[in-house]
């Protein structure tokens, strides 16, 4: 698979351990977050990884900030993303299967990098289930599209 990655200054460590474990997979992984300590603003990459997905020439998204949380809710801010924040692969499995989500979001100060490849194998292992799960999530389309659904 091709996957888009991207961090703030609080993921740089575990963004780089998990770009090593995909990339033992045989998996393409690409860097669009900073490698820099220095405090910065997670929105950044958030987009970057976003558009990224959007193009087409990643099958799928990695963000990683602190919490996970600003950096996916940067990330859903984006037409088209359906990020998740997760801390267990359950929730990663789930991810995938009901909302089609295409980024997936971890927290480096809330996970340690055996979780996170836990996580990143669920997600990308995952097939999206369809049916009436795609209604759903054509409905969450439509909101984004500033339509309402009552
Ligand atoms: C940076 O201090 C921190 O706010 C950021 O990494 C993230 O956790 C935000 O949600």
């Amino acid at each position: 698979m091709r996957i888009a990655i991207g961090n703030d200054h609080v993921g740089v460590d575990l963004k780089w351990h998990i770009v090593k474990y995909l990339e033992q997979q045989g998996h393409e992984v690409v860097n669009f977050g900073t490698d820099e300590p220095a405090s910065n603003h997670y929105p950044i990459y958030a987009e970057k990884v976003a558009k990224a997905v959007l193009s087409g020439e990643y099958d799928k998204g990695i963000l990683i900030c602190g919490t996970g949380l600003g950096i996916s809710i940067a990330a859903n801010k984006v037409k088209g993303i359906r990020c998740a924040v997760c801390s267990e692969p359950v929730s990663a499995e789930l991810s995938r299967q009901h909302n089609d989500a295409n980024i997936i979001a971890m927290g480096a100060r809330m996970i340690g990098p055996v979780m996170a490849e836990k996580i990143v194998d669920v997600f990308l292992n995952t097939d999206f289930l369809g049916g009436r799960h795609q209604i759903r999530v054509d409905m969450m389309t439509a909101l984004e599209n500033g339509e309402s659904l009552s």
